[in-house]
């Protein structure tokens, strides 16, 4: 099942300074399912936080369709099927963590009863129940975003909106959050989140876009983002040796005493480089296929190039 589809989605917000129109999405397509992580990658200003508000309804869009869990967001019983994490929240500090829960469960007209029940196993899921009673301007970034997370989850939403979750969270913080997410997913649940931490989703989501100037420029798997199948790391003393790679095998990306690196334009061929080294009796330590992080997958993205800048 489809729990977002959002098909050619663009947004032009009207400002009144002389700049003119920005157009925050232009033309965005693309489509979540249940039980999936999802992560919206994109540089500031791409237009991520303006996604998430189209999909709550908080924003009107100028042109396109948003469904979720099947509904137009404004419908209310769309809205009811989502949990919202905003981006920079600021929940009254003087709220417990209880407390905050409490308050989500009367916005969400849970009956009192099955408040305490959903708050007490929410602060469990999140690791919270010793902090419970403490107030919110004591806590730490990571604690706020998970009992953010905790009261997200008070509805027993389909979908969770996520907003840089762990936009300055230390890093055992942010281990903390990553697993909360994995056992929301392990529920069934989705999960949507916008992100400039590529290290951060490349270990958690299961599919990602690259959001640039409102536009989707890719949209795959980690794998498919980080996979470079077709280049391979040979590590062999190679030495003098020559080592011909015909232009219609591929290339050479580099060479050293260590080994060598090339291109190929068929996985196959890579057993010609591999004879042509037991030929010259080349001792052969390992033949790798090289990946690359989201990171630089995510630079060229943007920018076409594939070295990144040091
Ligand atoms: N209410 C608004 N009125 C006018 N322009 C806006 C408004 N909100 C956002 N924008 C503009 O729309 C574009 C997209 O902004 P958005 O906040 O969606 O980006 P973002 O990807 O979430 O960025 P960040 O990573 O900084 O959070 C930006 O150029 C921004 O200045
Ligand atoms: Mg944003």
């Amino acid at each position: 099942m489809k729990v977002i589809e959002v098909h050619d989605l663009t947004k032009i917000y009207q400002t009144r300074l002389r700049k003119g129109n920005v157009v925050a999405l232009d033309g965005v397509t693309l489509e979540v399912e249940q039980g999936e992580i999802f992560g919206l990658l994109g540089p500031n200003g791409a237009g991520k936080t303006t996604f998430v508000k189209a999909l709550l309804g908080i924003t009107q869009i100028t042109s396109g369709t948003a469904l979720v869990a099947g509904l137009p967001p404004q419908d209310p019983l769309s809205r009811s099927r989502v949990g919202f994490l905003p981006e920079n929240h600021r929940f009254p500090s003087h709220l417990t963590g209880l407390g905050l829960l409490e308050f989500a469960g009367r916005l969400h007209k849970i009956r009192p009863g099955r408040i305490h029940e959903r708050a007490d196993s929410l602060l469990q899921l999140v690791g919270m129940e010793k902090w419970a009673g403490t107030r919110l301007r004591k806590y730490s970034k990571g604690m706020s975003q998970r009992i953010g997370l905790a009261q997200a989850l008070m509805a027993e939403p389909d979908l969770l909106l996520l907003d840089e979750p762990t936009d300055g969270v230390d890093p055992i913080g942010k281990v903390e959050i990553k697993e909360v997410l994995k056992r929301v997913r392990e529920e069934g649940k989705t999960v949507f989140l916008n992100s400039h931490l590529l290290s951060e989703v490349e270990s958690l989501a299961d599919r990602v876009a690259i959001l640039s100037k409102g536009k989707v420029k890719r949209i795959g798997t980690v794998d498919e983002f980080t996979r470079r199948s077709l280049r391979y790391e040979i590590e062999a003393a190679i030495g003098n040796e020559r080592i011909d790679i015909p232009e219609k095998i591929g290339r050479r990306i580099s060479i050293t005493t260590k080994g060598m690196t090339v291109e190929l334009i068929k996985e196959e061929y890579i057993n010609q480089i591999i004879d042509q080294l037991r030929m010259k009796r080349v001792m052969i330590r390992s033949v790798t296929p090289v990946k690359i992080t989201l990171e630089q997958s995510f630079f060229e993205t943007l920018t076409g190039a594939e070295e990144k800048p040091a």
